[in-house]
């Protein structure tokens, strides 16, 4: 994984992230929750988006299903989650059946940035430290507000950057590894706004991103001696290059030049004439996918 992610078409990008994010390496240095703050920054979502029981919920880019689980039990809320990566659809759904879930936790693979549901299916979106990764994100934005119904409301939390990133942290294994196209709180906030969302909460974790990197560089030194040792196989991982762009990706974190950042917003509700055609939509189950 030595390309530049300016090398990388958006595909590919697209692929190599699902692919890292299936891979054992990503399970063995992130565990079940692939976001900083793991499932208590997923309730702290939860509970500033208002979920409750039967909200319907679609989960972004929901890797092996940890949060949409978690928010199920937690809010009682019926959840749809997708990913790019099927296996990770595979693994999530095969937990879902195993916390006997499986007929309020659904997933699929779909890409973010063009989904196949209808307009308005949802109450709810959440998308946990994935915006930042696609590489199309007024695509994503724009069909996170088409398939929520109005007042529905947008639940981000991702890496933020407030200035321009050293050229180590640009390349492809930075952009897949959530850093490389991170954005300033501002930049999201106005890629939302163009979506049509407003009424904006923005609630900074920069805490929770200095653990998750701190247990990172725990958890790396200790594959790393495993291999050597040949308890432990990961085909294909370079240790050279992870442990550079760590250094510099610890060094930018303590340094406050990254962070993470819960930011809220809400579907405009609709007024009148627009809110009488769109009634009768509101049935509470999640409709079948349109093929697009
Ligand atoms: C850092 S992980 C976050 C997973 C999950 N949200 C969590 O917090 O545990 C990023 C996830 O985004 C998925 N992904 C990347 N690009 C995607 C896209 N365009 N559409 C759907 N999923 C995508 C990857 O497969 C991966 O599972």
């Amino acid at each position: 994984m030595s390309a530049t992610s300016a090398d990388t078409s958006p595909e590919e990008l697209k692929r190599c992230c699902g692919r890292l994010y299936e891979s054992d390496f990503a399970k063995l240095l992130l565990g079940d929750s692939f976001h900083p703050g793991g499932l208590k920054l997923t309730e702290r979502l939860g509970s500033l988006m208002q979920l409750t029981a039967g909200v319907r919920v679609l989960d972004v880019a929901c890797g092996t299903g940890a949060s949409a689980l978690f928010l199920a039990r937690r809010f009682g809320c019926q959840v749809i989650g997708i990913d790019l990566s099927r296996q990770n659809v595979l693994r999530a759904t095969e937990a879902a059946a195993a916390q006997g879930l499986s007929d309020q936790v659904k997933f699929q693979h779909s890409d973010a940035e063009q989904m196949a549901f209808s307009d308005g299916t949802f109450e709810a979106v959440i998308c946990e430290c994935a915006f930042c990764t696609f590489p199309d994100k007024n695509a994503a934005a724009h069909e996170f507000a088409r398939v929520l119904c109005p007042g529905g409301r947008i639940g981000l939390s991702d890496l933020t950057r407030d200035q321009e990133l050293v050229e180590q942290l640009k390349g492809l294994l930075a952009w897949i590894a959530c850093i490389a196209d991170a954005q300033p709180v501002q930049a999201y906030v106005e890629c939302l706004r163009s979506a049509g969302f407003d009424r904006y909460e923005v609630e900074p974790h920069h805490e929770a991103l200095i653990e998750m990197a701190d247990q990172i560089r725990g958890k790396l030194l200790g594959a790393e001696i495993l291999v050597g040792l040949k308890k432990l196989s990961l085909p294909g991982v370079n240790f050279v290059t992870a442990k550079e762009l760590l250094k510099v990706a610890l060094e930018t974190i303590h340094d406050g030049r990254l962070g993470y950042t819960i930011i809220i917003a809400s579907r405009p509700q609709l007024h009148g004439d627009e809110a009488a055609s769109s009634r009768g939509d509101d049935a509470r189950t999640i409709d079948t996918p349109r093929r697009r």
